[in-house]
């Protein structure tokens, strides 16, 4: 069998991740066992929640994550060789994999269907886990009507890009929310954003209150903290917010304080509602199905910040915890 290549954790990270928090390892693979796969990493995913998860590093352990991998040896009749599967089993580069292990809280690796002239890459973002987030998360939970106001807070990212152009698919006006004045030109000129601007530069309060002056309908939160404090002080009457994730404290190494939000609720009697993207995970297909065409019409666009090099994984992971990344961050192996 092969060697195959893992990144480990070298030890727990403490506030931002280091690159000297990782170390590479080779290892002898063992040979196939009946129902295993052998898959080739071709991209690996990097992603907020592989921070946020602490309580699944190890020292020691293979950093978690997804990648897209090309299976190139088999002893499963519904594996076949050739074939590409999105699989949960972490950065490595060459992986067994037992699609079906027991016990275990992973999803079972993903068949990509025929993507026909779409990169593969894109079955790590808006054709996979961060599109399905955006889809349902804004959809199900979000509702949005014509005409509604809808803003996204990490608006330049995986998940927030697709959020705001299909609130625009759905006759929504959209206000993106993004940490670099590079970022907010991408999201009003090419994304066709109605308004946009640079949190680290504008106050987000008063920036609101121009754009919306009626208020805001919905709000997709991707960064928590402060920042969304100060949209959903600014909602309107029966707004619903969709809380999907919260970068802003991820690296953070106590609690931050929060504003209170209570009289807004209250007041205003919003709906807030958390979720976890697994929830939808029987209907991800319809998704991809309905953005993919999208894309292929001309009103769904997606950027990828691809780094080079398996062994460049830690730096593209730590760059998109600093907001280098453009639309999705991916490593090609
Ligand atoms: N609930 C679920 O099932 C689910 C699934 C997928 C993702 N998520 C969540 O969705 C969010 C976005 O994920 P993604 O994959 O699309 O990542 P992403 O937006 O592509 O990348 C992360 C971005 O976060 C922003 N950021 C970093 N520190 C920040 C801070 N202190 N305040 C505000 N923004 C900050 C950076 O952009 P800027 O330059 O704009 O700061 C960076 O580019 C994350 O919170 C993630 O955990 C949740």
């Amino acid at each position: 069998m092969p060697k195959g290549r893992k990144i480990v954790i070298a030890s727990l990270f403490k506030g931002e991740p280091k690159v000297t928090d990782f170390k590479i390892e080779t290892e002898e693979l063992p040979t196939l066992q009946d129902g295993q796969i052998l898959c080739e990493a071709e991209y690996i995913s990097v992603d907020p929640y592989q921070r946020a998860y602490s309580q699944r590093h190890k020292v020691g352990a293979t950093m978690i994550g997804s990648q897209v991998a090309r299976i190139v040896e088999s002893r499963s009749p519904d594996y076949p060789i050739g074939r590409h599967v999105v699989g949960y089993w972490g950065w490595s580069d060459r992986t067994v994999v037992d699609p079906a292990p027991k016990g275990e809280e992973v999803l079972p690796p993903m068949l990509v269907p025929d993507l026909g002239d779409l990169p593969l890459s894109l079955s790590l973002g808006v054709l996979g886990m961060p599109g399905a987030t955006a889809y349902f998360g804004l959809l199900d939970i979000c509702d949005p009507k014509p005409g509604e106001t809808v803003v996204v807070s990490g608006a330049a990212g995986a998940v927030g890009s697709i959020v705001g152009q299909i609130a625009r698919i759905k006759g929504c006006k959209v206000i993106g929310i993004a940490g670099s004045d590079l970022k907010v030109k991408w999201l009003k000129e090419e994304l066709g954003f109605d308004y946009a601007f640079n949190y680290k530069t504008v106050n987000v309060d008063k920036a609101l209150k121009e754009a919306a002056p009626q208020g805001v309908d919905c709000y997709f939160d991707n960064v928590g903290g402060e920042q969304s404090g100060q949209v959903i002080a600014n909602m309107r009457h029966r707004g619903r917010i969709s809380v999907c994730g919260c970068i802003s404290t991820y690296n953070a190494t106590k609690v931050p304080m929060a504003p209170v939000l209570q009289m807004h609720m209250v007041g205003k009697e919003l709906k807030m509602e958390g979720f976890m993207v697994g929830r939808w995970w029987g209907r991800w297909d319809e998704a991809f199905t309905e953005m993919a065409q999208w894309i292929r019409e001309g009103k769904l666009k997606y950027k990828e910040t691809v780094t080079d090099g398996f062994q460049n994984t830690p730096q593209a992971f730590i760059g998109m915890l600093r907001g280098e990344n453009l639309g999705k961050a991916v490593v090609k192996v």
